[in-house]
């Protein structure tokens, strides 16, 4: 199925941190791959500006060799990579000092949309944000757009927000939380509100409980330094898993427009329990197969900080008071997937008699990679000789469904600076959404922190600490496999 590709107004886009590591690797390719599909005006032009000194001419030839080295062989295409190019421009910028913002501001079209992507660390969102004002480039409806990790804690993402709302109002705030502009998790509201069938049993009185997993293979080497200032609960629970757990468990909202949206997720955030030191396992990886272990990854032996965790959460509502959420997420685990799967609750009789094998039904939900539903449903195992019951899947996956391959499949910063082109904040983190997931995360991690508590030690390729498997174990139920 040909995706239907409509044509975003005229823009003026300037990068700043141009040449570092998000712009290369992610936002530059996901333009050339928007152009390439037609989805860029004519007039569409893209400024970098960073601190290297590369000019007009020197930049776009710089970003050719980055995209000819790492496009897949299906994307390129001369005339289209051509034209790309032929958007680009460049101002060297010294983001605390003077230089290069006069010239930056004398290139910006009053006309087009204007939208400045912050591609930089968060202390200089601040500098960035003031000189914008001071040149008289934060005009009424420009956008600004920012990524995480949007603060630390809540302190410090209230001080980030303070400093944003000093120049900008929140309707011109794009918070990317990248999870939000996959295809497969903006499905989670097309499957359940686009559908009679889910929507009548999604509560507490018929689902059992709720697994998020969002298990990766890849280690943290080359980002130690970042990453065990984080570890996975702020690095991944505070802001993906929760988007996704909002999704799974907000209310219908009154239209698919942001803040009606934006208002439910923030319900549900609010409505979590704080959560018990019982109810949390953090691991780190040891050496194996291979691979360093965590401690060396982050080149700091004494680390306590965690690279698995899993948890259980409780969102205190009339909808799902008594239905835990089982989250767990990690680095060097067996395979790299992320999955949803509700397990409803067991027929409140079986006229069958417990012996014939009745099973719970289980929706998944995949969404990487391999995107798909699988619901398991029971049935009569065929054959004579009375009534016995066996599980099977109804299983749909999206490629197979609609005809797709993983390549035509928008990455999720494709969809995302479209959606800040079009001005639609759908699927962007509101300041008080953001606030409020680290009003939940900060005493989780004060209580860990005061405890001294050094993570459990994981095998790499496994699914994690044994005591993770326990978490559930002693509630009766299991974790779903990590398989690919
Ligand atoms: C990022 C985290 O936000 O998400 C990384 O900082 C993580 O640690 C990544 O690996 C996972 O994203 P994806 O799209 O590969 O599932």
């Amino acid at each position: 199925m040909v995706s239907r590709v409509i044509p975003v107004d005229t823009f003026d886009l300037v990068i700043f941190g141009a040449t570092g590591d998000l712009a290369t690797r992610k936002i530059l390719p996901a333009l050339y791959r928007r152009d390439l599909a037609g989805q860029l005006p004519e007039g569409a032009r893209i400024t970098g500006a960073a601190r290297t000194e590369f000019t007009d001419d020197t930049w776009p030839a710089e970003v050719r060799s980055v995209l000819d080295e790492t496009l897949p062989a299906d994307q390129r295409d001369t005339v289209a990579l051509d034209r790309f190019l032929g958007r680009l421009g460049y101002v060297p910028i010294d983001v605390r000092g003077e230089a290069g913002w006069p010239e930056l501001a004398a290139r910006m079209r009053a006309d087009v949309v204007q939208a400045y992507y912050f591609s930089v660390g968060p202390s200089l969102f601040g500098d960035l944000a003031q000189r914008l004002h001071v040149h008289g480039m934060n005009t009424a409806e420009c956008r600004i757009v920012v990524e995480k990790p949007f603060g630390h804690d809540l302190e410090t993402a209230r001080a980030l927000n303070a400093t944003l709302a000093a120049h900008f109002d929140e309707h011109q705030i794009y918070r990317i939380d990248h999870y939000l502009g996959k295809e497969t998790v903006q499905n989670l509201m097309a499957i359940r509100f686009g559908n009679m069938l889910f929507e009548p049993l999604w509560n507490a009185q018929y689902v059992d409980h709720i697994q998020i997993t969002v298990a990766e293979t890849v280690g943290v080497a080359g980002r130690g330094g970042y990453y065990d200032k984080s570890g996975a609960m702020r690095d991944m629970v505070q802001n993906h898993m929760m988007q996704l757990l909002c999704l799974i468990a907000m209310e219908p909202p009154y239209a698919f427009e942001p803040d009606a949206v934006r208002d439910e997720k923030l319900k549900v955030i609010r409505a979590l329990d704080p959560v018990q030191p019982a109810d949390i396992v953090r691991g780190q990886y040891a050496a194996g197969n291979g691979h360093a272990s965590y401690l060396d990854d982050a080149e700091n032996p004494a680390s306590r900080t965690e690279s698995f965790i899993a948890l259980k959460a409780h969102v205190s509502s009339w909808r799902w008071k008594g239905t835990p959420f089982y989250l767990r997420t990690g680095k060097r685990m067996r395979a790299r997937t992320s999955e949803i799967a509700i397990t409803f609750k067991d027929p409140p009789h079986s006229i069958f008699g417990a012996q014939e094998g009745q099973k719970s039904n289980v929706l998944a939900i995949r969404l990487q990679p391999n995107e798909g539903i699988k619901l398991k449903v029971t049935i009569k195992e065929p054959g004579p000789g009375g009534m016995r019951l066996v599980e099977v899947p109804l299983d749909m996956s999206f490629a197979e469904a609609l005809g797709t391959s993983d390549r035509d499949i928008a990455d999720a910063y494709e969809r995302l600076i479209m959606d800040v082109i079009r001005g639609n904040q759908t699927l962007f983190m509101r300041g008080d959404e953001v606030e409020a997931a680290w009003a939940w995360t900060d005493p989780i991690i004060a209580a860990w922190e005061s405890r001294e508590e050094v993570p459990q030690s994981y095998d790499p390729g496994s699914s994690g600490p044994e005591d993770a498997l326990m978490l559930m174990h002693r509630d009766g139920r299991r974790w779903r496999e990590v398989k690919p």
